[in-house]
């Protein structure tokens, strides 16, 4: 579904240009959790915005899904690939109502049977009708990042690239987008990369992880290895030390409705 080869991403700046990004190659298959980890500055940001055709491309090539990554990005691009920001407070417009940051895209791209739409769009992320006409000050930090993922989800795209998508919010909220993410992700078979600095986050439901350091990737590793914490690279093993290596906690599970759990130890 998504093809990454030696893509190299350089930045302009005042005296002269910084790699953010560089070599770096991955594929994600159709369907698949693929997780970016890596400590702050290492270019997790600055590869989900390569992929969703937003940061300058010095060289390497991108293909997602028939889409060849170029100069120029197509409105059906636009729709395929949708993402998901850390922080729902920035990512939200502050003066528009939950129904009209939802009905936003849909008349971007042309979509019908709008209001119907943004109901189920709103019961998909766990959020009632009573929700739709709210202005994001009067929702917590979960709800708004629940319409953040409700607004992404309603033009039924592919790919969906999710950039810490937790980390602004409180712990035992953060388990329950977690937990939504994962049942999404069942339910329509969504591709999706989640960039997270946390281990256990990504432990939780990627299949395959790539771990990242100064704008390279330094490791490629399957998920059953970071849990048996049986990694190739020191600086991989020096991050799953930092994070507290990776756990499952039962009981936490059933308070969070679902068959598993994050937690740090
Ligand atoms: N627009 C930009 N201009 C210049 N440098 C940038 C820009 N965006 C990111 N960078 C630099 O690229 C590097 C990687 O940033 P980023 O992808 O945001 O890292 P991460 O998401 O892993 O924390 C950092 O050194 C950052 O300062
Ligand atoms: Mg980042």
């Amino acid at each position: 579904m998504i093809d990454v080869s030696a893509l190299t991403v350089r930045f302009r700046t005042k005296t002269g240009h910084v790699d953010a990004v560089r070599e770096a190659s991955f594929h994600v298959g159709e369907g698949e959790v693929f997780g970016l980890v890596g400590e702050s500055g290492s270019g997790k940001s600055t590869i989900l915005r390569a992929l969703s055709g937003l940061a300058p491309i010095a060289s390497g090539h991108m293909k997602i899904g028939s889409h060849v990554l170029g100069e120029k990005v197509p409105r059906a691009f636009r729709r395929d690939v949708q993402m998901v920001f850390q922080d729902p407070y920035g990512s939200l417009h502050p003066r528009f109502t939950v129904d009209q940051t939802l009905r936003e895209p849909l008349t971007i791209n042309g979509i019908d049977r709008q209001d119907e739409r943004i109901v189920d769009a709103l019961g998909e992320v766990g959020l009632g009708p009573a929700y739709r006409f709210r202005y994001p000050h009067q929702l917590s930090g979960g709800q708004r990042q629940r319409v953040a993922i409700a607004r992404a989800l309603i033009v039924e795209p592919r790919v969906l690239l999710l950039d810490e998508p937790t980390s602004a919010l409180d712990v035992s909220v953060q388990a329950e987008i977690l937990n939504l993410l994962r049942r999404l992700h069942r339910e329509r078979r969504l591709t999706m990369v989640l960039v997270s600095h946390n281990l256990a986050v990504v432990g939780f439901f990627c299949q395959r992880v790539a771990v990242m350091r100064n704008g390279e990737i330094v490791e490629q590793c399957d998920i059953a290895s970071i849990r048996a914490q049986r990694v190739e690279h020191e600086y991989t093993r020096s991050l799953l030390i930092a994070t507290g290596g990776y756990q499952r906690e039962p009981s936490y599970a059933s308070h969070s409705g679902a068959n598993g759990g994050v937690t740090k130890r």
